[in-house]
């Protein structure tokens, strides 16, 4: 059987892909540009970062479809954005370039300001580090290879202000939701660092806190009730409702997860 993903529709009418290797979709089915908008963009606070036209960077777990990085594309084209930002990103299955000829993000988006990049970007991906300038005040850093192996070769020199943690859920991605993986990401965190998932599991928190996180619930995209945020800094947490991480810890401690 292949594993190469398949393209699926979702309901804001922009595509998604089905993965046969996890059995799960890259988003959510109610809407993936959508879903990518709340949990990244608008709940994270991003967009007053580029309307204030600061440097900062982004750590993604899991490129993907490349939509995220599209997104913070369009974002920059709507501003004056003239700062610097390095986007990282891990991707240990990129997809093939004829899969993201079948992409559609939708009608916010012409297919000529998207598609182009993105087959170029997964025509040239060689394993290790990929290095593409798509833009004057952009750098997208894209290692392919799995989390832990990026973590054993690469040393990363930039710290990040915003992590994007989107693998899949832990149910099929359990290497990506450990204490090990969430202080990996500290490692390389600036002190008001925020990260943002979907993911709203306890499990998943608890390693977050188990790692040092503090940790927030917020409400979800489209129909989720909850995602979550983890900052290094609590004060950064402050417009969200924060978890208790000494109980998620008990909990991780007692086996529970
Ligand atoms: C939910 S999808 C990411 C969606 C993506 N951010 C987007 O906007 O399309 C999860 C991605 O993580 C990748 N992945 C899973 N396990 C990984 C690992 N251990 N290391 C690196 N990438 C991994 C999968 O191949 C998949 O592309």
């Amino acid at each position: 059987m292949s594993t190469e993903p398949v393209i699926k529709r979702t309901k804001d009418g922009s595509t998604t892909l089905y993965s046969p290797r996890y059995d799960q979709c890259y988003h959510n089915p109610n809407g993936a540009v959508a879903e990518s908008r709340h949990l990244f963009f608008e709940q994270t606070g991003i967009l007053d970062h580029i309307r204030q036209n600061k440097p900062f960077n982004i750590f993604e777990t899991g490129f993907g479809t490349g939509l995220n990085f599209i997104l913070l594309l369009d974002y920059l084209a709507e501003t004056e954005y003239s700062s610097h930002i390095t986007y990282w990103s891990v991707e240990a299955y990129p997809v093939g370039p004829g899969t993201v000829s079948g992409f559609d993000f939708g009608e916010e988006f012409q297919p000529d300001s998207y598609k182009p990049l993105l087959t170029d970007i997964f025509g040239k991906i060689r394993n290790g580090l990929n290095r593409f300038e798509p833009a004057n005040h952009l750098t997208l850093k894209l290692y392919f290879g799995h989390f832990d192996q990026l973590f054993d070769e690469e040393q990363i020199p930039e710290t990040f202000d915003y992590l994007f943690h989107d693998p899949f859920s832990p149910e099929v991605n359990p290497e990506l939701w450990t204490p090990g993986v969430f202080r990996s990401l500290k490692k390389i965190s600036s002190p008001d660092a925020l990260l943002s998932t979907y993911c709203a599991a306890t499990s998943a928190r608890a390693s977050m806190a188990v790692a040092g996180w503090s940790v927030a619930r917020a409400g979800g995209a489209l129909g989720k009730r909850e995602m979550t945020l983890a900052s290094l800094n609590p004060s950064r947490l402050t417009k969200w409702k924060r978890l208790n991480e000494k109980r998620l810890i008990e909990r991780f401690e007692n086996g529970e997860f």
